[in-house]
């Protein structure tokens, strides 16, 4: 920064005194030095080409530090949006997040320039340029401050209206870009639909909003247009006006020449000021809207001090635990209290809707509970850090996600280190193996974005997989609902059952062949345990699992209203 200030002083010193090696040759014209008119026509000359080196130098500098500090922010804001709760992401609108990096991106590249390119230039030569015109008149250099400030003001004062203006089309901005961005990762729903003209007639509605606030915004340009313009139009036709009154008295006609000189490349670097001040206000509140995704809190803290268990068994315990979502007030876990034995299978069974996800969504402290505790080899999950906590829990999603890059960097994600061997040993438990190997790319296969390419069962044992090989003590499976094909049943079942030999299981089923041989199996209803023990058990009981479980060997679906299940 302080070499590009430098530098830049340089370049804009050379710049603006060229009006006056111009007097001084006119000057020494006059007079007929033909020596001195040589070496001011070299200052001159120097003025005009170096200082386009130095500007060049200049912006080379300013690049230098510009691009490394747009990177960092970039990183910074990106990690801090992952970072943020669950909940934040569940209430996000991914579309106008990303606009909203866009153009705050670009924002900070304009403020960047606009103030050390720009306004930095303006006020040294402003200075430079008051100076020279103070030595040939200090009433002109008052003059000359006097219309600077006054324009200052006046442009400061429509700025705020402008800025109005820019708030209020951001936000209607973000609102188009988040109904572009729904569409696109809803875009099979579209099809299924035929819908592509619907969402573009959503899109077309809320454009309605954006062009009638993006009017009011570029009007607003225009007005500011005329009353500078106007003003410092005039300012500037005063200052020549009374430079051209003074000729004849101590003042000469190469003085004239001079402060013309000065004041028309004022006038236009003012002009440009102007126009910076107005981008500078237009970005600082994209940078503003950037920049506050930093101020989100994270209500899922990490303690300062860590306690972590002694050693790592994988026994969970869930003491009177109670939840209710943010926002929400029905309470969807309602004193649950259960211990899981290391080493245990432990099966959830419910309605849709009983709380199953949630309460795996608590064990990974995606939200924190909001009665009661959750222990993991006895240390209160809260006392751990998320990543620490998270080390000891693998999971498979009920519904998997890719990244949309290769197989290998989906199933490496949990550990980069992984080797060949530890791959294909965590690919052969899950089942996946020889699907993966009779690929004709292998492991270097694109599964496309969220994992498109894959079925739904492949995906799920491509999870298995991922989990698997981060070795954790505790494997967290939320069976997904939809019916999988017996032999991809049979394989996944395998899969478990090589891996709950070692590990504490807990799985959240929802096809009851999976966990006939559970350790326990726990029933959930409305968030609360309504019966618990193994299947053999539970099915002598006349309770909710002897229901779904006769629904289900008839064939059923365990039907997601619950009504069906009477
Ligand atoms: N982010 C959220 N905000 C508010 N309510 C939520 C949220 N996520 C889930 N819920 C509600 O919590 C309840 C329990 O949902 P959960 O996903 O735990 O059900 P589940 O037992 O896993 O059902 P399924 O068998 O269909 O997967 C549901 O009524 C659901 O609508
Ligand atoms: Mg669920």
């Amino acid at each position: 920064m302080v070499i590009f200030l430098s530098v830049t002083v340089t370049a804009v010193v050379l710049e603006t005194v060229r009006p006056y090696w111009l007097k001084m040759i006119l000057d020494s014209v006059e007079n007929g030095n033909e020596e001195i008119v040589l070496k001011f026509f070299i200052l001159f000359g120097i003025s005009m080409v170096i200082s386009n080196w130095i500007n060049a130098l200049s912006y080379f500098i300013g690049d230098g530090v510009i691009i490394p500090m747009s990177r960092r922010i970039r990183e910074t804001i990106f990690q801090k949006v992952l970072e943020l709760d669950f909940a934040y992401h569940t209430e996000k609108s991914t579309g106008s997040l990303i606009s909203a990096f866009r153009r705050g991106d670009n924002a900070v590249f304009s403020i960047f320039d606009s103030v050390f390119y720009e306004l930095f230039r303006v006020l040294i030569s402003l200075i430079i340029t008051t100076v020279f015109l103070y030595q040939a008149s200090a009433e002109m250099a008052w003059l000359l401050l006097g219309v600077f400030f006054i324009n200052l003001g006046l442009i400061w004062w429509l700025i705020k209206i402008n800025l109005k203006a820019r708030t209020e089309f951001n936000a209607s901005d973000d609102v188009v870009a988040g109904v572009i961005a729904d569409g696109m990762i809803n875009y099979e729903t579209v099809k299924f639909f035929a819908a592509e003209k619907k969402e573009r007639s959503r899109l077309s509605e809320k454009f309605n909003d954006w062009i009638k606030k993006l009017w009011i915004f570029s009007n607003s340009f225009r007005v500011m247009d005329i009353a500078i313009s106007s003003s410092a139009g005039s300012g500037v036709m005063l200052i020549i006006w009374l430079a051209i009154k003074k000729v004849g008295t101590n003042f000469g006609a190469t003085d004239l020449v001079m402060i013309v000189g000065f004041i028309t490349a004022f006038y236009w670097k003012f002009f440009n000021l102007f126009f910076r001040i107005r981008d500078i206000a237009k970005n600082m509140t994209d940078l503003e809207k950037y920049f506050e995704i930093l101020t989100n809190e994270t209500l899922v803290k990490d303690p300062k001090k860590e306690v972590l268990p002694k050693k790592d068994l994988g026994k969970i315990e869930f003491e009177n635990v109670g939840f209710v979502y943010p926002k929400n007030k029905q309470k969807i876990i309602d004193r649950i209290s259960l211990v899981v034995k290391p080493g245990e299978k432990v099966a959830f069974v419910g309605r849709s809707g009983a709380g199953k996800t949630t309460l795996v969504k608590l064990l990974l402290r995606f939200y924190d509970v909001s009665e009661g505790r959750i222990k993991i080899d006895g240390v209160d999950i809260k006392k751990m850090k998320k990543a620490s906590l998270r080390s000891r829990l693998g999971v498979v999603p009920q519904e998997p996600i890719m990244f949309n890059n290769t197989i290998k960097f989906n199933l490496t994600y949990g550990k980069d280190s992984a080797s060949m061997e530890e791959i294909r040993e965590a690919a052969k438990k899950a089942n996946i193996l020889e699907f993966i190997e009779k690929l004709t790319d292998g492991w270097e296969t694109q599964v496309g974005e969220r994992g498109i390419k894959l079925s739904g069962g492949q995906k799920q044992r491509l999870a298995i997989a991922r989990a698997l090989l981060t070795d954790p003590r505790i494997l967290i499976f939320d069976e997904a609902t939809s019916n999988l094909d017996s032999e991809s049943e049979k394989m996944i079942q395998k899969a478990l059952d090589e891996i709950g030999s070692k590990r504490t299981l807990v799985m959240v089923a929802h096809r009851f062949s999976t966990i006939r041989d559970a350790d326990k199996i726990v029933v959930l209803s409305n968030g609360s345990i309504s019966e618990i023990g193994k299947h053999e058990e539970l099915i002598k009981k006349n309770g909710l699992y002897k229901k779904l479980w006769t629904l289900q060997s008839k064939g059923k679906l365990v039907e997601s209203a619950g009504e069906v299940v009477r």
